[in-house]
């Protein structure tokens, strides 16, 4: 199947032609950050303006840059949620008037359902069912089990904020520019993660949920003591970076303890990053396991992974006079 995706779920305006669920023909992207920096997080009325402005020259662009007319499509698949109200109906209206007008089949697309499946992306594997995801974004931390395309049960999630949040706010704290989780990677690079002690949320044993408010006011108190002030921001960084490592692979281990899967995968915004990646990697490789990771530019949000979740069978084929976007769709 040759498939357009589009996805406006939040701030990036992105389409993509995919072939087959996995190989890519095009990748189109137009990151809004410089519109929000100053602001210091997303502005939804920005980003859906900004999304209407773009994305039918997104859609244009990826056409022409995959050397596949309209017509030629299989179908369209689109985010329909969840994600930011205003920006998610850009993305939707958009898909509905070009299924609508082509007459090609209109696929609903879970963004979630899309990270996890970014990981098959440019791959020459089926997904090896059943696995265990974890799903770490800007919006979203928690454990998946998905025994099938459209069988997938959350086995633990975060209680407050989401990994990519934490990231975020702490960022802000270290001033750091926005998105924060890159920023803090790069100054942790260099910094001792051993510095600080943050504290590591553990729940009772063999439950799996995740909280990080802890953490994130730790670091707020200690950025403002004597000893935060004297501190290297580096060390500090790193060490906040190493406690959410700790935190994530300790309940992909009690998910592994409890569980029985062929492979691992890790999906979201933050599976970009290298630290989390690599601890991944290791605790796949201990278990006997094959552990996939996105490539790095189909861990953040991208139409290719929109596209690559339809094929694959985890969306739900829709009338495109009557589908609706839904800010807060379930999982
Ligand atoms: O999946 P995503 O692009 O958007 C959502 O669906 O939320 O994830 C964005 C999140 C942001 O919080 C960003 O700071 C975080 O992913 N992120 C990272 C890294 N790259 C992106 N966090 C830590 N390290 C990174 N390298
Ligand atoms: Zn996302």
């Amino acid at each position: 199947m040759l498939l357009l995706g589009i996805e406006t779920s939040c701030d990036d305006t992105a389409t993509a032609v995919v072939r087959d669920g996995r190989h890519v023909l095009a990748d189109v992207s137009t990151n809004q950050d410089a519109f929000h920096a100053k602001y210091g997080g997303i502005v939804p009325e920005i980003a859906s303006r900004r999304h209407a402005s773009l994305l039918s020259a997104a859609v244009e662009d990826a056409l022409a840059r995959a050397g596949v007319p309209l017509g030629a499509l299989d179908g369209i698949a689109v985010t329909a949620g969840p994600g930011l109200i205003g920006s998610l109906v850009v993305g939707v209206a958009t898909a509905k008037a070009l299924a609508f007008a082509s007459e090609k089949p209109l696929y609903a697309v879970n963004h979630l359902h899309g990270h996890i499946f970014a990981a098959f992306l440019e791959r020459e594997i089926e997904p090896p069912y059943p696995f265990l995801a974890l799903l770490v974004s800007g919006g979203h931390s928690q454990l998946v089990e998905v025994t099938g395309p459209a069988a997938m049960r959350i086995l633990g999630k975060t209680r407050d904020d989401a990994a990519g949040e934490a990231f975020d706010k702490t960022a802000r704290l270290l001033d750091l520019p926005f998105p924060g989780g890159p920023a803090l990677e790069a100054l942790a690079r260099d910094g001792d993660a051993h510095a600080v002690p943050f504290p590591r949320y553990r729940p009772a044993a063999g439950a799996l949920d995740l909280s990080f408010s802890g953490l994130k006011t730790s670091a707020r108190y200690f950025l403002a003591s004597d000893a935060g002030r004297a501190a290297r921001r580096a060390d500090v960084a790193a060490s906040f970076q190493a406690a959410i490592v700790d935190m994530l692979i300790d309940r992909v281990e009690r998910a592994l303890a409890a569980g029985s899967f062929r492979a691992l995968v890790l999906s979201g915004g933050v599976a970009a990053n290298v630290a989390l990646a690599d601890g991944f990697r290791a605790v796949a490789t201990a278990h006997g396991l094959p552990a996939y990771v996105p490539e790095r530019r189909f861990c953040t949000d991208n139409a290719a992974m929109i596209a690559a979740a339809a094929d694959i069978g985890a969306a739900a084929r829709v009338d495109p006079r009557t589908l609706t976007a839904d800010p807060s769709l379930p999982f």
